[in-house]
């Protein structure tokens, strides 16, 4: 199998990971954490999402936290936006790019955003509109593209319907969601079999939740067909809160590790990423879902006794 020499992971925690979390993390823990990962040689970071703060409470302070972050050069400090409204509120905050979301899936998109597929379209068609006259890139996401919690399987005819609306808005890349974890490489393969005769790789990344731990072989056989962006979350957190039964995302540092093992770059250091783990680790104060962390912890357990 021919590897690529470079990935690019697109860090999601901040994001992703914390509007599944219970426990109320402060602005200030937000805002150190984030600054860790700025740290690691991450080019992409998505710091918060500009959704309903009454449907994502924990995520309320997104416009502090983009405010009050700190920025290093050569870092995209993304977040979510689902409506005008929302973008707004994110171009007051010099947001680096916004992403738009939306499901392959009816039911999903109903209780996700309240709204039909049909309903969602000219929503973010303006969305994109707007950002790009503010001069930003658009990032899509569409969830439930191999399964959805609602509606069972979803055919690959349906999410490459709905990728060329988002694509044809002129979004700058979309990004793939398995929301549930349902996902096995076969389904990855038919999924990318029906998109890649239509779309670009470079126009593509995929997001992986690691629900039933097929997260990996999912991520490789995307890189046998071409996919060199993916999207992942320190520690494995992360999770929708309107897909039952969703857990986080594959955490970077597992995904790290098979890469780097792999000779492939990532430009990621990860010492660094393992330091921004702990810190997380000890704001939520609970055990994250990573491999290597267990690793990493059994190691210091060993050096003490
Ligand atoms: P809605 O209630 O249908 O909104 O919510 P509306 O347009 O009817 O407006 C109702 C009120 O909300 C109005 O206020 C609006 O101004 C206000 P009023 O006039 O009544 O005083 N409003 C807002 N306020 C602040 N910020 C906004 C905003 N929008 C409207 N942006 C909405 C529709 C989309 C806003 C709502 O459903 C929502 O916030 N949903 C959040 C969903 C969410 O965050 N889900 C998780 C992220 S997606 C995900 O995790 C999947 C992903 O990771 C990929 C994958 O894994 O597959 C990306
Ligand atoms: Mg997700």
């Amino acid at each position: 199998m021919k590897l690529p020499k470079k990935i690019t992971i697109k860090e999601v925690s901040p994001r992703d990971g914390l509007q599944n979390e219970k426990l109320s993390i402060s602005t200030e823990d937000k805002i150190t954490w984030i600054n860790s990962l700025s740290e690691t040689g991450l080019s992409y970071i998505e710091v918060s999402s500009f959704v309903h703060p009454k449907w994502i409470p924990q995520l309320a302070d997104a416009s502090a936290v983009l405010e009050k972050i700190g920025r290093k050069p050569g870092i995209t400090y993304a977040a979510l936006v689902p409506n005008l409204r929302g973008l707004v509120r994110a171009l007051e905050t010099n947001v680096g790019e916004v992403s738009v979301f939306m499901s392959a899936s009816e039911a999903h998109n109903q209780n996700n955003i309240n709204k039909s597929i049909e309903e969602t379209y000219p929503v973010l068609e303006e969305v994109v509109k707007e950002a790009k006259i503010a001069g930003k890139t658009v990032r899509g996401y569409l969830s439930t593209v191999i399964g959805c919690p609602y509606e069972g399987r979803i055919a690959p005819s349906q999410v490459r319907k709905v990728a060329d609306r988002l694509l044809s808005m002129g979004i700058d890349e979309l990004s793939l969601g398995d929301t549930i974890g349902v996902g096995v490489p076969s389904q990855v393969e038919q999924l990318l079999e029906e998109l890649l005769p239509h779309f670009k790789t470079q126009q593509l990344a995929m997001h992986f939740h690691d629900t039933r731990g097929t997260a990996l072989a999912n991520i490789m056989k995307s890189i046998e067909m071409g996919i060199t962006t993916f999207d992942s979350s320190l520690g494995g957190l992360g999770g929708c809160p309107y897909a039952k039964g969703a857990s986080g995302n594959v955490a970077t540092e597992d995904l790290m590790y098979m890469l780097h093992e792999m000779g492939i770059d990532t430009g990621v250091d990860f010492k660094a990423v393992m330091k921004s783990a702990k810190l997380i680790k000890k704001i939520l104060g609970k055990k994250l879902n990573s491999r290597q962390m267990d690793i990493l912890l059994a190691e210091e357990k060993e050096c003490l006794t």
